[in-house]
């Protein structure tokens, strides 16, 4: 079967994403990462995009002003370069209204707490982990879900759990989940690749 087509949105680092491409190098998954978009010029998910020879593209309320004309660039970008499933790697932005009827179903995105806990608006970076500590949890770990219109909503795929431990701060926690994350993520999209996951729009 042909490769699984991912587009990426990612703000920061990339962590997620670079484990998504290294995978796919090293045929672990199915899958050809065929576009990069940030909002920020900046971000280490550009910079490795670059060198990993990939389309990059810095995507923003700067190039686009105004809502509507990002969203329209956004996804005239993902369907140019033929998108099947768009992954959200630690994208700090909604998705506007067109992009995500245009791939309604095949937006990923992964979260490090077990959601619904420790979800929503605010639960970001080490906040999350905080709260998590904070609300005595003895697990946690990370969730791959589909995305709708609300921050951290969409029915989850997958978890995995890592247990919290004595003396862990916020960023103790984070590494160890982050770990996590990077296997779950390229697992989960493996068996979409393989179809054991069916997403609803995803014609293969
Ligand atoms: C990850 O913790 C992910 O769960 C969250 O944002 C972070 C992104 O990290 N959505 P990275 O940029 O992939 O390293």
């Amino acid at each position: 079967m042909a490769l699984l087509r991912l587009g990426f949105l990612a703000s920061h680092n990339g962590s997620n994403m670079q484990a998504l491409i290294d995978a796919c190098k090293a045929g672990r998954l199915d899958a050809q990462p065929a576009v990069v978009i940030s909002n920020n010029s900046e971000s280490g998910a550009l910079a490795r995009a670059r060198q990993e020879g990939i389309p990059a593209c810095h995507l923003s309320g700067h190039t686009h002003p105004g809502p509507r004309a990002l969203d329209q660039a956004i996804c005239a970008t993902l369907t140019r370069h033929q998108v099947e499933v768009v992954c959200l790697a630690g994208y700090m932005k909604h998705l506007g209204p067109l992009t995500l009827a245009a791939y309604r179903g095949r937006v990923l995105n992964i979260h490090p707490a077990l959601l619904p806990k420790f979800g929503g608006e605010g639960f970001y970076g080490q906040a999350v982990h905080q709260a998590v500590l904070e609300a005595g949890e003895k697990e946690s770990g990370p969730t791959v879900h589909l995305v709708d219109e609300e921050y951290d909503h969409g029915p989850v795929l997958a978890q995995a759990r890592v247990p919290v431990l004595e003396g862990d701060t916020p960023a103790t926690l984070a590494a160890r989940v982050l770990e996590q994350e990077h296997q779950l993520y390229t697992e989960t999209l493996q068996k979409i690749a393989m179809g054991e996951i069916m997403l609803e729009g995803l014609k293969r």
